[in-house]
């Protein structure tokens, strides 16, 4: 997510931005830059790259000020670049904003601005609402404050402005909706921020912004108001909690951040896309290669890690909606065989980063005999992005821990939408199939928070296993890739052995591992394939080995047959790994804290593999 700072006071305004976007650089970033206001103007000093990198580029500038709005760009509209980043200013260069979201209805306002003969500098919509406020002020005759009012009352999506005016030099005029703000309320001067690391060491004064609500901030004045224009007083608490704390929300962990933070991350994936109530999913990017996929003999998935369970669950579901037969391969091995690439082959490539060099290779390799690239990537602007044909943003937000867990359920739920919308437009999916599965789909947010909300036995369940040598995750079907990537958590975070394993596969070697000291977790949520699975239960139940079951709330006869299970409410098999994987997401967490392992930073992993 962006980052946001601003400041109005006697102080000089540059050493607090500056000083205050290096506390939010843990939110991520691909670009920054500063406004700051004196005698001599508005002056914009932004570039794409690190805090340090902006720094070194202003040295020797004019930074005199007490007055500035700073900001990291995480990008959502237009790739990171020097133009892309904020802050915009508008066409006359009196205004300057920084903003953090996404202006949904961005794209019929840049029409109507062009038609009025707008030019635009940058790919963003940030640029664009800012026009649109200059556009009203100017023909309205109106304030800036006024025009704000009017242009936000406008937009659809998510907003908080951060707004310079020449006219008003000691004025910062903010305004949120759906994203955080905080104020600092300081002797004679306020500081603005996404969250309150950046005023942490000046003030601990704070009034947090609630959505519709407009703020005018000068140095000895904070009035609070809301779209409609009527005061609000404003609601000063104080804060009890340390910087540390503040980077992570609060948790302990990013990790366990980013796992809590997927109800909102799976409803920003599907927000402006899945349209249940219209039967609509809006995918522009993979729209226009829609042909091609559908008359497509094949699709391969290729990706490293999480993602390539990411793709394993794709597979099944690819095949189930679309008809269309799908392979799936770890990118490392692609690229260093001679794969058989035929022309029209569409290729899928996942990855959090966008960056894993196995799969930007695989994927180069593929485009050079002909294939088609989607990218289904959550940092936009990345490499895997840019040389992909199209493809689809997973719009999960930076992912700061190692162990991916929020960017695979993002991933789930993009390829769950394109398989979807292939199935729909080929007719290999009813209407009514369909219409069930876009409702059910919507609906996943509310029971990953549900499956959240119940899992405070899952820390008792690590305290339990968490001395175990081994571990055994079995499931079938849709629920086979998220064995293994419960598995594979539970390495990478308690560097305990796991392995994931079809469940019917057993029998095939690894039953005989089975003993008292083998901890057996199935994923073995109501199914086609349940009954199968109840049975693989029964053989590990009648070698004494412990099962752990993840079961569908109401399942019975699961329970009875598991010494521990973890609860995920009703879902259609096709949606429910993007639920069954989350108490296995939290399992791994809990073990590895028990354990006393740095679940954030494992040893010997890295967060992006960029390397062979
Ligand atoms: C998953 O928890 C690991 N961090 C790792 O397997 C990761 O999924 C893999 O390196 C792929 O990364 P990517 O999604 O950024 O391409």
């Amino acid at each position: 997510m962006c980052g946001i700072v601003g400041y109005t006071g006697p102080r000089e305004a540059y050493p607090i931005i500056i000083k205050g976007l290096k506390r939010l650089e843990y939110r991520g970033y691909d670009s920054t830059g500063v406004a700051l206001q004196n005698s001599s103007g508005l002056k914009v000093y932004k570039k794409k790259g690190k805090v340090a990198e902006l720094e070194d580029y202003i040295v020797g500038k004019d930074l005199h000020s007490n007055i500035g709005i700073g900001h990291t760009r995480w990008a959502t509209h237009g790739e990171p670049s020097d133009r892309n980043a904020h802050p915009h200013q508008s066409s006359s260069g009196k205004l300057a904003m920084i903003h953090n979201g996404i202006i949904e209805n961005y794209s019929q306002l840049k029409k109507e601005l062009t038609n009025k003969g707008y030019n635009f500098t940058s790919d963003t919509d940030t640029e664009v609402l800012l026009n649109f406020i200059e556009e009203i002020k100017k023909n309205n005759q109106c304030d800036l404050e006024e025009a704000v009012r009017i242009a936000l009352k406008r937009v659809t999506g998510a907003y908080v402005i951060l707004l310079l005016d020449e006219d008003n030099p000691d004025t910062i005029i903010a305004a949120r909706k759906g994203s955080p703000l905080v104020i600092g309320i300081g002797k004679g001067e306020h500081f603005l921020g996404s969250d309150a690391s950046p005023m942490l060491e000046y003030t601990k004064e704070v009034v947090y912004i609630n959505d519709y609500e407009l703020a005018i901030v000068k140095p000895d004045e904070l009035i609070l108001k809301n779209l409609g224009n009527e005061k609000i007083t404003p609601y000063v608490q104080k804060l009890d909690i340390e910087l540390a704390a503040i980077e992570k929300g609060g948790y302990e962990h990013f990790m366990l951040k980013e796992i809590f933070e997927q109800p909102q991350t799976i409803y920003d994936c599907l927000r402006g896309r899945l349209d249940a109530a219209e039967g609509t999913i809006t995918m522009s990017g993979i729209q226009q290669y829609a042909e091609q996929i559908v008359s497509a003999s094949r699709i391969v998935m290729i990706a490293c890690g999480t993602s390539w369970h990411a793709g394993l669950v794709a597979e099944y579901i690819f095949e189930e909606l679309c008809r269309i037969n799908v392979e799936v391969e770890y990118a490392s091995e692609f690229r260093y065989r001679n794969p058989v690439i035929n022309k029209g082959d569409v290729i899928i490539a996942i990855s959090q980063s966008g960056e894993t060099a196995d799969t930007l290779v695989a994927i180069e390799k593929a485009k050079e005999q002909g294939a088609i690239i989607l990218g289904v990537v959550n940092v936009v602007g990345s490499s895997i992005a840019r040389i992909s044909h199209a493809g689809a943003y997973t719009h999960a937000g930076p992912e700061i821990g190692v162990a991916s867990t929020k960017a695979f359920t993002a991933q789930l739920a993009v390829l769950t939408m394109i398989a979807l919308k292939i199935g729909y437009i080929k007719g290999t999916i009813s209407e009514e199939r369909y219409q069930n599965l876009l409702n059910e789909l919507q609906e996943i947010p509310e029971k990953a928070a549900w499956t959240l909300k119940h899992s405070d036995s899952i820390k008792a369940l690590a305290e339990k296993y968490k001395d175990a040598r081994d571990f055994l995750y079995l499931g079938r079907g849709y629920n086979f890739p998220v064995a293994l990537e419960g598995a594979l958590k539970l390495k990478e975070i308690s560097y305990i052995h796991a392995e994931g394993y079809p469940a019917a596969e057993m029998k095939h070697g690894p039953i005989a591992l089975v003993d008292e000291e083998l901890p057996v977790v199935f994923v073995a949520t109501k199914d086609t394939y349940h009954e199968k699975v109840v049975s693989n239960m029964q053989e590990i139940k009648a070698r004494k080995g412990k099962v752990i079951s993840v079961i569908t709330e109401g399942d019975e006869v699961s329970r009875e047959l598991s010494n521990d299970v973890m609860i995920i409410p009703e879902a259609d098999e096709i949606l429910a790994p993007m639920l069954s994987v989350i108490p296995l997401q939290l399992l791994a967490y809990y073990i590895g804290v028990a354990k006393g392992c740095d679940v954030d930073k494992p040893r010997n992993l890295a967060k992006s593999v960029t390397v062979e």
